[in-house]
């Protein structure tokens, strides 16, 4: 995330922060953590039998507890019962690894092995559905989202998430910050057929994977220039062949004036939303999030 935008982003945590991110639990005994990952919890005061969890990634310069401020998780899972892990990646400028073979691989010890274990956890601790697990996040973490889907897609039933790339659009990159990342996939340059990105997602999970795919929602400024634009579309091919669905339609000014909603089979599936005059910071709409969730 562009430090302009980080900054905007820091004043709105000004000013609604404070009393989540007090409500934030550390946590350090969730399990494996080969890649030194960091993890905060929040828990409602009411819990419902069996919550959901959703799992939620910062952006690059971010961390954990700063996305619980800017973001109004929180506050709906006091109505909603669910519990909200905030991960926190202190290495390369606090990006998620989304380069290695070690994260682009299930079991691999890498960032996603961790996340993965701090989900297993979760379930466990918090008696969660497992039906009911997801993942969400911005920028770096929208680019991990997809990463997760592809890595562990046993583990989470949906993905809604803003900014990204296609799971292995940086595959093979020396980072995955923009200090440290080949610069050809945030330019939007790193473009491949349907084929070629779900065989490189399928790649994946070794020895195959049979199952359901997490449904996928994922959002993007069109006058994004920091992970450019045409990331959405690789994103909208690689999950579209992955769920074998094509585009059915689009949908204007939906869910809100100058969106479009970008309509994938029946809906049920892929959904793109295509953001006119936004940049790389698009809001967060978590109660969006919530309805795509099923919670
Ligand atoms: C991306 O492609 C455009 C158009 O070909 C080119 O001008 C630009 O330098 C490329 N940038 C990167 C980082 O690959
Ligand atoms: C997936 O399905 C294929 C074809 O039905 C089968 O050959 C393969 O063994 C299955 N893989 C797993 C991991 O179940
Ligand atoms: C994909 O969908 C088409 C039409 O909906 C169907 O004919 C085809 O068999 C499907 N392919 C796979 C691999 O499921
Ligand atoms: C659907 O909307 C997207 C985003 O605005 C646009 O790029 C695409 O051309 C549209 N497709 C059709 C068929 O209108």
């Amino acid at each position: 995330m562009m430090l302009s935008a980080l900054k905007a982003l820091g004043v709105l945590a000004l000013t609604i922060g404070g009393a989540a991110q007090d409500a934030l639990t550390p946590v350090t005994n969730w399990g494996e953590n080969p890649s030194g990952l960091e993890l905060s919890v929040y828990v409602p005061p009411t819990l419902a039998p069996k919550p959901a969890i959703i799992l939620a990634l910062h952006f690059c310069s971010g961390t954990g507890p700063i996305y619980s401020q800017i973001t109004k998780y929180n506050s709906l899972a006091a109505a909603h019962n669910y519990v909200v892990l905030y991960p926190s990646s202190p290495k390369d400028n606090n990006c998620w690894d989304v380069a290695t073979p070690q994260s682009l691989t299930r079991g691999g010890g890498g960032d996603s092995t961790g996340l993965a274990n701090m989900v297993k956890w979760a379930i466990t601790q918090y008696s969660a559905d497992p039906a009911k697990v997801f993942v969400t996040g911005s920028s770096s973490g929208c680019m991990m989202s997809n990463v997760m889907a592809a890595t562990y897609p046993d583990l989470f039933t949906a993905v809604s998430c803003y900014s990204g790339v296609a799971a292995g659009c940086l595959a093979g990159s020396p980072g995955s910050s923009p200090q440290t990342a080949d610069p050809t996939c945030a330019a939007g340059n790193n473009t491949k057929s349907g084929q070629e990105w779900a065989e490189l997602a399928r790649g994946m999970f070794p020895g195959g994977y049979n199952g359901t795919y997490p449904r996928m929602q994922t959002w993007h400024g069109e006058a994004d220039f920091f992970v450019n634009y045409p990331n959405l579309a690789e994103q909208l091919k690689q999950w579209s062949e992955i769920f074998n669905v094509s585009f059915s339609k689009n949908e204007t000014d939906t869910p809100r004036s100058g969106y479009t909603k970008i309509v994938y089979g029946d809906g049920t599936k892929l959904v793109g939303y295509s953001a006119r005059g936004v940049g790389h910071t698009v809001p967060v709409d978590e109660k969006a999030d919530l309805i795509w969730f099923g919670i």
